[in-house]
């Protein structure tokens, strides 16, 4: 499915997804609220699963963990890792600020863990959205080959 059909056909349940988890999060010292939304698909079911996260924030600071990091870990500990019976279709990211809002640098080499490539889509207040690849904005990877 290609990105622009996935949010034609899901664009309310994604909205909906994000202000679920939006409303969740925890960030008490920055008041910066972030959620963030994995879409993945079943092979053999072809149904497609919605898993997210919000950021948290911890009152030693460095401690804080992105929205996007806890989707990735929520969807791996659920059993949805990127394999051949499901495939992450794409990322949604939402801060409810004007501007368009990317992933980290720590959470792009979390995802990269996962995925060669993944459209992210990051929508602002408004729910505009602009969309980014990782592979395009993500270069030069380190990975899992280096360690053998
Ligand atoms: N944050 C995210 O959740 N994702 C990002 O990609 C950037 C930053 C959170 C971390 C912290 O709770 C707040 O935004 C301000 O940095």
């Amino acid at each position: 499915m290609k990105i622009d059909e996935i949010l034609e056909k899901y664009i309310e349940k994604i909205k909906q997804e994000l202000i679920f988890y939006n409303n969740n999060s925890y960030s008490p010292y920055s008041k910066f609220k972030v959620s963030s939304v994995l879409m993945i698909l079943n092979n053999k079911s072809n149904l497609v699963n919605f898993i997210g996260g919000t950021n948290i924030e911890n009152s030693s600071y460095g401690l804080t963990i992105c929205a996007e990091r806890v989707a990735v870990f929520n969807a791996v500990s659920n059993g949805l890792i990127n394999n051949y019976n499901n495939k992450w279709l794409s990322l949604f990211l939402y801060v409810p600020v004007k501007e368009f809002v990317p992933p980290c640098g720590a959470c792009r080499q979390v995802i990269s863990e996962f995925v060669k490539d993944i459209p992210i889509v990051v929508f602002n207040k408004e729910f505009e959205f602009k969309i980014y690849y990782l592979s395009e904005i993500f270069k030069e990877v380190f990975g899992p080959s280096f360690l053998k």
